[in-house]
């Protein structure tokens, strides 16, 4: 089947749909620049890279999404640094690709994959059986994959796709590893997250339906949960042999925006990084601030942590509120148990 004409209609949801990303995007940088200016400049909160890194040999890396832009500079990266690194995504031929140039690129063999989609209840469930049945341990965790859509979706369990993906797919896989990346007392849960989180409402009663959906408001929304469940897993497990931070990468020039099924998106972030270049980051760049979070012994003891763009900064009421990250907890078990 071919793609969809580009219709008024369809111009003008794409339009509308890009122009509220933009205007989210520009609104929340700005604010977000202006509220972390002093928290930026402190030379203690910059994630160092000058501290040298652990090697990684022995050690077990997941990272979900890491067929493409962040997750496959990063699945490099820390292939590069000695682990053994394992990439969930859906897409196996894609996969296979990034895993030969992974091995050929760095000479570590130790790169392996399993194939499954993060926004479907059975497939993360087989894909955690299958990883608890392959590796004693698990020490670093890279929740990365996902995406954006211009048309709402409910996934086959009945949940807004964008939520399902980025935040319920995430949560079923790392309380499902949890025990494997405590074993050694130190493993690792890094969530990427993004500067749109900070617009995120979350309304429980429309997560099971596509009622008012933006691909913004989606977006922002399954982000901001995302953070929530970096602050209650840490509150729940931090300081107990598991760390878990969130990583905001700022702007990164990779495919992403790419498959959103808008067909002015594009043409968008064309534009977009041809005007402000300066703000983009390579994924190489946020790939190196993950493995500092993965690997730094600058990094040990940080828990709970929100970081932009390289530098700790400090997390708002919002992202603090603890009563609403212990109701998504509760929410995305009952949704998880209500699916099964
Ligand atoms: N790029 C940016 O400017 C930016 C900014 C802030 C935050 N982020 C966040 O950074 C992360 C990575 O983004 P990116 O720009 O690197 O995107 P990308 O290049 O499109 O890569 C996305 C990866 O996620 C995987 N994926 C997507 N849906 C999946 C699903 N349902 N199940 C399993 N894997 C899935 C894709 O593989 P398959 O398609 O093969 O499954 C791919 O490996 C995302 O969480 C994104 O929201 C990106």
């Amino acid at each position: 089947m071919g793609e969809p004409a580009l219709t008024r209609k369809t111009l003008l949801r794409d339009v509308r749909g890009t122009a509220e990303l933009v205007g989210r995007s520009v609104a929340v940088m700005t604010v977000e620049r202006l509220r972390e200016a002093p928290a930026r400049t402190k030379p203690e909160n910059h994630l160092s890279r000058d501290v040298p890194l652990r090697r990684l040999e022995g050690k077990t890396a997941l990272v979900t999404g890491g067929s493409a832009g962040i997750g496959r500079a990063t699945a490099e990266a820390l292939a590069r640094q000695g682990a053994r690194v394992v990439i969930l995504s859906r897409n196996r031929e894609r996969a296979e690709l990034a895993q030969k140039e992974i091995q050929e690129a760095t000479g570590n063999p130790h790169v392996e994959l399993i194939t499954a989609d993060l926004s479907s209840r059975t497939s993360m469930a087989t894909a955690v059986e299958e990883l608890r049945g392959r590796y004693p341990r698990i020490d670093v965790l890279v929740n990365n994959g996902g995406g954006a859509w211009i048309d709402g979706d409910v996934t086959s369990d009945g949940v807004e796709r964008t939520f399902a993906t980025h935040h319920l797919g995430h949560f079923q896989l790392t309380l499902g590893l949890l025990d494997l990346l405590g074993k050694d007392g130190g493993g690792r849960v890094i969530n990427i997250v993004s500067p749109l989180q900070r617009s995120g409402e979350l309304d429980f009663d429309k997560l099971r339906s596509t009622e008012g959906y933006t691909m913004a408001r989606a977006f922002s929304t399954a982000k901001f949960a995302q953070v929530l469940f970096t602050k209650e897993l840490s509150r729940r497990v931090g300081g107990h042999g598991v760390s878990v931070n969130a990583l905001d990468p700022g702007p990164v020039k990779t495919d992403g925006w790419k498959h959103t099924g808008s067909k002015f998106m594009p043409a968008l972030e064309w534009a977009s990084r041809a005007a402000f270049s300066f703000m983009y980051h390579s994924p190489e760049h946020v790939a190196a601030d993950i493995l500092t979070l993965a690997a730094s012994p600058a990094a040990d003891g940080l828990s709970g942590e929100y970081f932009t763009e390289g530098r700790r900064v400090p997390s708002t009421a919002k992202m603090e509120d603890a009563a609403l990250a212990a109701r998504l907890w509760e929410e995305s078990e009952r949704m998880l148990g209500a699916l099964g």
